[in-house]
């Protein structure tokens, strides 16, 4: 439903937002979109949005070139920034409408899209209220009230849950769950993959403007927790490589590009792989799964076992 391919953005001359990046949301996932300050992930989203145009790469939503159809995209997206400015002097239905109107909706339409948009997001009682005056987190509510108004099938929400309290951080998450059950396609960013693991079904983790991995949640907990171990080899890396694909609870192996070192994870120490005569033991079947409920690795674990 969202992807991209090789997306590249350069801020002035020398920053290097996006860095080739790679991204596939399916359609119907709630993708958590990880990173640390400056990764890329607001330069990703506002791709996306139609606020930014990229200078190399594709990005697709709904098979619709996010370049070159910019206003069709814009129907089908519901963009939340991360910051979000307020006009003065507008109470909160008068805000809904006033965005209810810019989507060309007309009519008694607008007031009965209001006020069950009102009532999702819990604001039913402040709609005679200025917004300037609602709290941070009932702000953040109005501005998801906002990006629903046209009813699009795609969501696209930056740190929706930032500067929240706890309680509210639940609520917006217990609202994101309620419209990905209705079928809409949410990419969520975050700093904190474990905020976001009873939430998603898919996760991307992006560092420098490229993707490290992405998949689906339970697929990239397992890589991120089992530790990492690197083996530097003497020759002939690929052998290597194909010998530590066959180890019992060993995978995501990789060769360093100089082709010195060969990096795997595994649950098991790098001892019970390999051999003194560096000869493969028999391969026992394809690496399985543990089972159970995956836990919640942060970016700090993610930084170490790298
Ligand atoms: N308009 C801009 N002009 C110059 N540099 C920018 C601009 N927007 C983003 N950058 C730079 O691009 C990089 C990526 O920024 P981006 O806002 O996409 O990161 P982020 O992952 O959203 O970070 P955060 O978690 O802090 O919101 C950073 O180095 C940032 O300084
Ligand atoms: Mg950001």
């Amino acid at each position: 439903m969202i992807r991209a391919r090789g997306l590249r953005k350069v801020f002035g001359h020398r920053v290097r937002a996006l860095d080739g990046l790679d991204l596939n949301v399916p359609s119907g996932a709630i993708y958590g979109f990880i990173g640390q300050n400056g990764a890329g992930k607001t330069t990703t989203i506002r791709t996306f949005a139609t606020l930014l145009t990229p200078d190399a790469g594709e990005a697709f939503v709904a098979d619709l070139d996010v370049i070159h159809k910019p206003g069709e995209v814009r129907h089908l997206v519901g963009y939340m920034p991360d910051f979000f400015g307020v006009y003065d002097d507008l109470k909160v239905d008068e805000y809904l409408d006033f965005y209810a109107l810019l989507h060309g909706m007309r009519g008694r339409r607008i007031a009965s899209l209001r006020d069950d948009l009102l009532e999702l997001v819990d604001l039913t009682t402040k709609r005679n209220d200025y917004v300037e005056a609602l709290s941070r987190g009932m702000q953040q509510r109005l501005c998801l009230a906002r990006a629903l108004i046209h009813d699009p099938q795609v969501l696209l929400l930056d740190e929706p849950a930032s500067g929240l309290d706890p309680i509210a951080r639940v609520e917006m998450r217990g609202l994101l769950r309620e419209l990905g059950r209705i079928g809409k396609t949410i990419l969520i960013s975050s700093h904190i993959l474990s905020e976001l693991t009873d939430l998603c079904t898919h996760v991307g983790i992006v560092a420098n403007g490229k993707m490290l991995r992405e998949g689906p949640l339970a697929d990239v907990l397992w890589a991120l927790e089992r530790p990492g171990f690197f083996v530097r080899v003497l020759a002939d890396p690929e052998r290597a490589a194909e010998v530590l694909e066959t180890m019992p609870g060993a995978g995501a192996v990789e060769i360093d590009p100089d082709g010195s070192t060969v990096r795997f994870r595994s649950w098991r120490g790098v001892s019970q792989h390999l051999r003194p005569t560096g000869r493969p033991h028999k391969p026992t079947g394809r690496p399985r799964r543990p089972t159970g409920r995956p836990g919640r690795p942060t970016l700090r674990q993610l930084r170490q076992t790298r």
